[in-house]
């Protein structure tokens, strides 16, 4: 079996942070999406991959290379620009052959063991399965309807009026079935080839389309909000670890892991929460449900509930920051000059909250 896992696309929902920076190589709890799917294919036994790349294709090379730290072989496949999942797949038939194969979305968190299920469609005679999972508003998902007997009825792409309460995860099961589909289907009205639609052409063909329903939490981290819970929920299954330094006038409560390399200096952290390698956290506090990643300075501020991006600075803020989700190489820090001022340099599409 291969993997195939879609990491083009825009990503405007993201927006500032996705104007610069593909929103797949966002971190959640320290390590990015996209690795958390690599990963997750890796753990099913399956050692060949190819990663799907857009406009942002130079930086996923970067952070991913040849996929020999996961003893993985990569190959990448570039898209010229993001027109529906189903011609993702479609681009992709050299690569796949006449294998079966998963395809996993490369902006999709999903709570561990799903590997048995991707072993057994690679031993099963389904020509389709996919992942479904009960939500309470499944209007911004694929909606999938069942028949008595289990099997697929309907999938509907974004419905305004859901028939059921079962979204599409973005992880699909195919064998070479799927390139007759996603030949014959033609664009959506919002111009893409729909993965839905080509599921349905499977269905209507006679082809054994079957679910699985997944019982565990999953998050599509298109928005900030999303990325924050994801953040939340991997955090709270990580085991606490020190591996940077702790000075005596500091306290750690909790889940607290701390990276090589890392400083915390007269400072409480309180977990469930995350320091990345090289970061300082001096006189300060960082609250459950944050994830400060490599390379960044807290000092003299609070901060909790957030995710803050490598290389950033935050000194001196007189207010707790929380619910924030800040980009790389970011600086926030009190300003001594005169006449006091807020002093913003804030790129296109950004939020902030002032008191
Ligand atoms: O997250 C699950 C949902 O994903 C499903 O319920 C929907 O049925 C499915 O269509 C999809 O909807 P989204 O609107 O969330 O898809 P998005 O445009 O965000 O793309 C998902 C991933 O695929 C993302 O990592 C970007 C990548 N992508 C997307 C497109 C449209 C590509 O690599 N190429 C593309 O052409």
């Amino acid at each position: 079996m291969k993997g195939l896992v879609l990491s083009g696309g825009k990503g405007t929902r993201l927006r500032p942070i996705t104007y610069t920076s593909a929103k797949q190589l966002v971190p959640v709890a320290n390590k990015p999406v996209l690795f958390r799917v690599i990963e997750a294919i890796r753990d099913a036994g399956i050692t060949e991959i190819g990663i799907v790349i857009g406009d942002t294709g130079d930086e996923i090379r970067a952070a991913v290379g040849n996929g020999k730290r996961w003893g993985m072989k990569v190959t990448y496949i570039p898209q010229e620009a993001p027109l529906g999942l189903a011609h993702a797949v479609k681009i992709s038939q050299d690569f796949i052959g006449d294998d079966r194969f998963v395809m996993f979305l490369g902006d999709n968190c999903i709570q561990g063991g799903i590997s048995p299920l991707i072993e057994g469609f690679g031993r099963s005679a389904y020509n389709a399965q996919i992942v479904l999972k009960k939500v309470e508003d499944p209007r911004s998902f694929g909606v999938a309807e069942l028949e008595e007997d289990g099997r697929i009825a309907r999938l509907v792409e974004k419905p305004r009026e859901p028939r059921s309460d079962l979204a599409l995860v973005g992880i699909y099961m195919f064998d070479h079935h799927i390139f007759e589909a996603v030949n014959a289907i033609r664009p959506s009205a919002r111009g893409e080839l729909e993965i839905t639609d080509a599921i349905q052409w499977l269905v209507t063909a006679g082809y054994s389309v079957y679910p699985y329903v997944h019982e565990g939490w999953w998050i599509d981290t298109g928005k900030k909000d999303d990325l924050l819970e994801a953040n939340r929920l991997v955090l709270e299954e990580l085991q606490p670890a020190v591996q940077g330094y702790v000075d005596r006038d500091s306290q750690l409560i909790g889940k607290v892991i701390i990276e090589t390399g890392a400083e915390v200096i007269n400072s409480t952290i309180r977990g469930p929460a995350i320091i990345g390698e090289k970061t300082r956290i001096l006189n300060s506090y960082v609250g459950p449900f944050t994830s400060i990643y490599h390379n960044c300075l807290i000092e003299d501020s609070e901060i909790e509930h957030s995710i803050v991006m490598e290389h950033c600075s935050i000194r001196g803020i007189p207010h707790r920051i929380e619910d924030s989700l800040i980009g790389r190489n970011v600086e926030v820090s009190r300003s001594p000059l005169k006449p006091k001022a807020y002093r913003l340099v804030i790129g296109d599409n950004s939020n902030v909250g002032v008191l």
